[in-house]
């Protein structure tokens, strides 16, 4: 069998992982293997977006990259699909699997069938019901014509149900990004959280000289264009972080590069890097902010992926978004997150109620580090039964 699998951007590479490490293990003890094929799209191309995550979490160098790089919507999409086909013309496998919710998903899923070939969705079945996140849109085209819908949580199953989607199209395999979090977290426990911040600061004399111990700095990341992309938001957000976060708690953020872009575009960068107790450092790698979320006494957020982990870990998580794709992660049903959206006043009143309260790790249902064991077996048994 002939397995390809396709990763674009940043949060693509820890869902990967395990699914290659499994496809590995299964050659190790099989007869029959698997040959596996990576395509990397190159939506996410600098190294510290990209490279680091390749080299820590082991996986092979992409047998083919695309080179699409950034661009608007249209372009990274159109782009991807006329490179994917081209290779699909050349390449043909058994199988495409695509993950999660990033534009790589949308496109590469598109053209697979067009070929004819069967497709996999890892993280399916996840809904915002907002479509004006690109990721909804990517996510709700991709479910619609993937023949095999593997999901994180019992709810995502739910809502694919109710689409109508076919009971046998459907498997919960559970969270493979925990798998990823299993397989690390001892490894990231290790690492010095000083050294962390000393290799990683932004610039020379950004930030404060602060010596880290666990509990007494929060973490942040923030990309989002609903936070990112308008001035007044922004500037909001910015100035809460100035009068209400910092100088109660000190704010480690690892700076997404469109962040750094829009804050420069809308003349606020000197004003945001010189906010007494914000810590700005480059994108790090995944262990190294594993660790620093092992240790924080809350996170601050807009990912997707950050709600899953600080569940898991059950580190407090204010999350900067109107709705989210991952309910499960939510406080009201277990999880520790609680959306605030634009809403700085909501933001502050957490962040207060968040700086006493105690860590509460959560374990969903196959958040058991055996994800990718059930993503290689669903596609084995759904192949048995269509030829069987
Ligand atoms: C993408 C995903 C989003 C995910 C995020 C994680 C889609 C629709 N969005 O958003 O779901 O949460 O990745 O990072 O696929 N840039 C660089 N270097 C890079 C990559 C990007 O400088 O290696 C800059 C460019 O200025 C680019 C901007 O970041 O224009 C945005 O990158 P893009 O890949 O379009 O989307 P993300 O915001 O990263």
């Amino acid at each position: 069998m002939k397995i390809l699998s396709v990763v674009g951007a940043r949060p693509n590479f820890m869902k990967v992982a395990p699914f290659i490490h499994e496809i590995q293990r299964h050659n190790l003890n099989h007869d029959t293997s698997v040959d596996h094929i990576l395509v990397h799209t190159g939506q996410h191309y600098d190294p510290l977006m990209s490279d680091i995550f390749f080299e820590r979490l082991g996986i092979p160098r992409p047998d083919h990259n695309l080179n699409i790089g950034s661009g608007g919507h249209g372009v990274q999409l159109g782009q991807t699909m006329i490179a994917f086909d081209e290779l699909l013309e050349k390449v043909r496998p058994d199988w495409v699997v695509v993950i999660g919710d990033v534009n790589a998903t949308l496109s590469c899923s598109v053209i697979a069938k067009r070929h004819h070939i069967r497709v996999c969705h890892i993280e399916s079945g996840l809904r915002s019901f907002d479509k004006k996140m690109p990721e909804e849109i990517n996510r709700m085209v991709t479910d619609s014509i993937s023949d095999l819908l593997l999901t994180p949580d019992t709810i995502s199953s739910e809502n694919l149900r109710s689409e109508g989607k076919p009971e046998k199209s459907i498997s919960f395999v559970g969270n493979i990004m925990i798998d990823t979090l299993i397989r690390n977290v001892a490894e990231a426990r290790l690492l010095d959280a000083n050294k962390i911040i000393k290799n990683n600061r932004f610039s020379e004399g950004v930030g404060n000289d602060f010596e880290l111990s666990e509990g007494s700095f929060g973490l942040m990341t923030m990309h989002r264009p609903s936070n990112v992309d308008d001035l007044e938001v922004l500037n909001s957000i910015v100035d809460t972080l100035e009068q209400k976060i910092c100088p109660k708690l000190p704010i480690i953020l690892p700076l997404h590069p469109r962040t750094e872009k829009q804050l420069k575009a809308f003349g606020i960068w000197e004003r945001f890097k010189s906010i007494e107790g914000l810590i700005l450092l480059k994108p790090i790698g995944y262990l190294e902010l594993l660790k620093l979320n092992t240790i924080a006494r809350l996170f601050l957020s807009d990912s997707g992926g950050i709600q899953e982990e600080c569940t898991y870990l059950g580190t407090p998580c204010i999350t900067l978004r109107d709705s989210t794709e991952r309910p499960i992660t939510l406080k009201e049903h277990g999880g520790a997150s609680v959306l605030v959206g634009n809403d700085m006043g909501l933001l502050e009143t957490y962040f207060e109620e968040f700086l006493t309260q105690e860590r509460q790790p959560q374990r969903p249902m196959h958040w058991d580090g055996k994800t990718a064991v059930r993503c290689l077996e669903a596609i084995f048994e759904y192949d048995q039964i269509e030829e069987g």
